[in-house]
């Protein structure tokens, strides 16, 4: 047993996270030549493969473009939780939204898992779905009232939740929680590649593919290098629009999530999904990876660009988990996710705001992208194809922040707070002092560089311009990465665009 242990160890532990550390999706080709389509989907990650998959069962020849490789962006450092519950709280959504949209709103959730579920069996899509409980809990400290008042919100939302004295974990007194019945997890990138399957069938799916432009109109089209694809319509699905300068950028905020996958005897941790309601909340769930099992555990949250402490936010998150979890033997993986916060805690699907017509666009998961996706999946595909949807207000990208006029407020003053990092110093005086294998912000009179000295010594230097608005982008030593702190584009250590709403490299300075 010890043997076996010691292999699965040696061959996992990574900076990676469990689904890309255990499963290899299929490759696909570059685009290199012209096409025409019914659809053209930029982005092969959840939201933008379930629409694809959508449109290719409703018969539209569908083409999928991404810049990296299949379901290699969010999609891949999810945790997968597959619920209907909101990660704000029903609470906030319903101060923000009203009742009737807090009801639709647990409807689409509710819907969306049952249509992965649905989809997995029909496809025989063999990706690990399993139905489990929810449970919701306090943090230490936290007053009763809280969750008192979100079991009520949740049951205004329609769903059948109860309370009870505490959590099945006899190691570990959650306190009262509220149960969410009938929630599921799965394998992201195994679901991923079975709709990729069935929309290859009609459709084709290009990778390694980056699209300069987007036009909408009567011939939307797409562009990458010298080829065009020519589309009915085109739906945007990177993460963060890559073809919207400001409009939907000023109504959400990017926020990094961190992940532990730890090794516990198998059996250990009752199957389930647990939430505190700490703030930033931990999210926790079991995943078995050949005969292993591996708890997941995700947290210490903050926004993107805008922590110096990036490489102590895994071992706070191990602590929590160790404090509560005491079969844990030995964290195995850890990687770290970005989410992108609405105003009002629900996805912006639908026609992209603005002049053209024929975009759609899908943003602003709010770290329940999985449910968000695939709602878009349905969604999108039923505007496309001119059907009506009952949730096509509710995620209508168009809508303004008037009850949550607070929230919108304070994210745009952190974002206009961030331009005053141009009077601030570089992180080092001296490009000397950067030591290999890292990165720092140097100032060199009236610009700021972004360099990066490689491990033999090397050095890149860029401009620490972002491109998107202007922002002075932060070295991230825990990914390695250029992130962006006012909208959250990223950039990896040679410059190049890993995350919208950039889709344009650090500019590199010789
Ligand atoms: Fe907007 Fe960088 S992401 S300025």
């Amino acid at each position: 047993m010890q043997s076996m242990t010691t292999a699965v160890g040696s061959r996992f532990a990574r900076y990676d996270s469990v689904w890309s550390a255990s499963f290899d999706v299929p490759s696909y080709p570059a685009l290199s030549q012209n096409l025409s389509a019914d659809v053209v989907v930029v982005g092969a990650g959840i939201a933008g493969m379930s629409v694809a998959y959508h449109l290719a069962k409703a018969g539209r020849r569908v083409v999928v473009i991404d810049d990296g490789i299949l379901a290699g962006g969010s999609t891949s450092r999810t945790t997968a939780h597959l619920s209907a519950a909101m990660d704000n709280s029903y609470g906030v959504v319903e101060s923000r939204r009203g009742t009737e949209n807090i009801k639709l709103a647990a409807q689409s959730h509710t819907a969306a898992i049952a249509r992965i579920e649905q989809i997995a069996r029909e496809e025989g899509i063999d990706c690990d779905f399993e139905r489990l409980d929810g449970y919701l809990f306090l943090p230490p400290g936290g007053k009763i009232k809280t969750l008192t008042d979100e079991l009520a919100a949740i049951l205004r939302a329609g769903l059948p939740v109860e309370r009870l004295a505490r959590a099945p974990l006899d190691f570990f007194d959650t306190g009262p929680c509220i149960l969410y019945p009938n929630q599921a997890q799965f394998h992201p990138l195994k679901y991923i590649t079975g709709l990729a399957r069935e929309v290859e069938r009609t459709g084709r799916i290009f990778c390694g593919t980056h699209v300069d432009k987007i036009e909408g109109g009567k011939t939307a089209h797409v562009q990458s290098g010298r080829w065009t694809v020519h589309a009915g319509a085109v739906v945007v699905a990177t993460n963060s629009p890559v073809n919207d300068r400001v409009f939907i950028h000023t109504k959400q905020a990017p926020y990094t999530t961190y992940v532990i996958g730890a090794r516990i005897e198998n059996g250990s941790v009752p199957r389930g999904l647990y939430w505190d309601m700490d703030d930033p909340y931990h999210y926790v769930r079991v995943h078995r990876i050949e005969d292993r099992e591996v708890l997941i555990v995700g947290g210490a949250d903050h926004k993107t660009g805008q922590a110096d402490d990036t490489e102590r936010r895994h071992a706070r998150l191990e602590a929590w988990a160790r404090k509560r979890f005491p079969m844990i033997e030995a964290v195995e993986f850890r990687w770290a996710g970005q989410v992108m916060e609405s105003f009002d805690g629900l996805a912006f699907i639908g026609r992209n705001p603005g002049f053209q017509d024929n975009v759609y666009v899908v943003t602003g998961d709010t770290g329940m992208g999985m449910t968000h996706g695939t709602i878009a999946g349905m969604l999108i595909t039923d505007l496309i194809l001119g059907r009506e949807n009952p949730w096509q207000a509710l995620y209508d990208p168009s809508r303004k922040p008037l009850r949550a006029a607070g929230q919108f407020m304070k994210e745009n003053a952190n974002v206009a707070a961030q331009y005053v990092d141009w009077l601030a110093p570089g992180d080092e005086a001296d490009v000397e002092e950067i030591a290999p294998g890292s990165g720092a912000v140097v100032r060199d009179g009236l610009k700021k560089h972004a360099v990066y000295r490689d491990a033999y010594g090397q050095i890149h230097t860029f401009s620490a311009v972002c491109p998107h608005l202007g922002c002075v982008v932060q070295w991230n030593p825990t990914e390695k990465t250029w992130d962006c702190p006012c909208h959250g584009s990223r950039f990896d250590k040679e410059g190049s665009v890993i995350n919208g709403p950039s889709n344009q490299n650090l500019r590199k300075i010789d």
